[in-house]
């Protein structure tokens, strides 16, 4: 049976690929900086299937020993914010770069990149450019290798829902950066069902963006999240003249004093959040793989159940 390497396994949308991948047979091995911290993933797979080993994607030369024997390499490792020891350049590019190198040089026969949708090398978002310019590497040094691109992903470990409904317990205000951005929130499980097509079917070249079939504005998701947890909140729509300030002074500090100060708002999110975040009516999709997503409000009553009031 086939064996497949991830790095980031155990993070959000990692462990649903591992899941899918443990599900159809695949042994799989999870490169981890933390290995005890991603225990959890052993029962998705029968004794033996999933192996953890304790690796950091930075670590170039170390690359060929992580991935030694594996038909299918998976990278869904990335950052939304700086810290001193991993900046989006040596994440999103140096990394992404050296693993798709190490790939093609093991002749590993499939590679599969997860980036954002939105990715662009002319992003004026450094988080996106950072984005884009990995692809642009990982398929200079992998020329078959697939990126998937996600829109916003919903799921019970999410950033988005849970920090929102968190905040909602503690506060009368939301406040909203981008009110009017459009998305398209993709269920974390349809990512990594197309992910673990691409590997059973042993897919090259694809580049897909991946969105849910309907589109919501950031306060309309906000909207509706209130309601599912039965909360009035006042809305507060922060333009974004105000956002670039606020998180400037968030980077500065960031900068001076390092990750003591939280990466509340940054400059590259508020960046991000000028343009919607959309597939494009060209792009292969899901509909190219059969797959039909889930809808946000069949899942989201489960993902925020804990946040319900009354
Ligand atoms: N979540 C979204 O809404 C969304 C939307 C669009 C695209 N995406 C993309 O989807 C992919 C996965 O995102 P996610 O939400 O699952 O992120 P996540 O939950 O933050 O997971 C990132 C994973 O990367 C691992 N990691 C970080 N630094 C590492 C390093 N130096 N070496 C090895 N592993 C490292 C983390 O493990 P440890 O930190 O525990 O080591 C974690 O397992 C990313 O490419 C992201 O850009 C996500």
């Amino acid at each position: 049976m086939n064996l497949v390497t991830i790095f980031g396994g155990s993070g959000f949308l990692g462990r649903y690929v591992v899941r899918q991948l443990a599900s159809k047979g695949f042994f799989i091995r999870v490169i981890a900086r933390n290995p005890n911290d991603a225990l959890f993933l052993k029962v998705y797979g029968k004794v033996g299937q999933i192996q953890l080993l304790a690796g950091d994607i930075k670590e170039e030369n170390k690359l060929g020993g992580y991935i030694n024997g594996s038909d299918c390499v998976i990278n869904c490792v990335a950052t939304f914010f700086e810290t001193r020891a991993q900046s989006f350049i040596n994440l999103h590019i140096d990394a992404a770069r050296n693993l798709a190198k190490t790939a093609q040089k093991e002749g590993v026969n499939q590679f599969i990149h997860i980036s954002s949708l939105g990715a662009s090398s002319k992003s004026s978002s450094r988080l996106l450019k950072s984005k884009g310019v990995g692809e642009e590497a990982v398929l200079n040094c992998f020329p078959n290798a697939n990126i998937i691109r996600p829109s916003l992903i919903f799921g019970n470990e999410d950033t988005f829902f849970n920090r929102f409904a968190k905040l909602s317990l503690i506060s009368p205000f939301i406040p909203v950066v981008g009110s009017n951005t459009k998305f398209q929130p993709v269920y974390v499980d349809d990512v990594a069902k197309a992910v673990s097509l691409l590997v059973e079917t042993s897919q090259q070249k694809r580049y897909l963006d991946l969105g849910g079939d309907e589109t919501y504005s950031f306060t309309e998701l906000i909207q509706i999240l209130l309601s599912e947890i039965n909360r009035k909140r006042i809305i507060l729509k922060i333009p974004f003249s105000l956002a670039r300030v606020i998180a400037a002074t968030n980077d500065f500090f960031r900068f001076i004093l390092g990750d003591l100060v939280p990466a509340f708002l940054t400059l590259a999110q508020v960046r991000s959040l000028e343009k919607d975040n959309i597939v494009d009516v060209k792009s292969e999709k899901f509909s190219d793989l059969g797959i039909v997503p889930m809808k946000l409000k069949i899942i989201l009553p489960k993902i925020v159940v804990r946040f319900k009031r009354g």
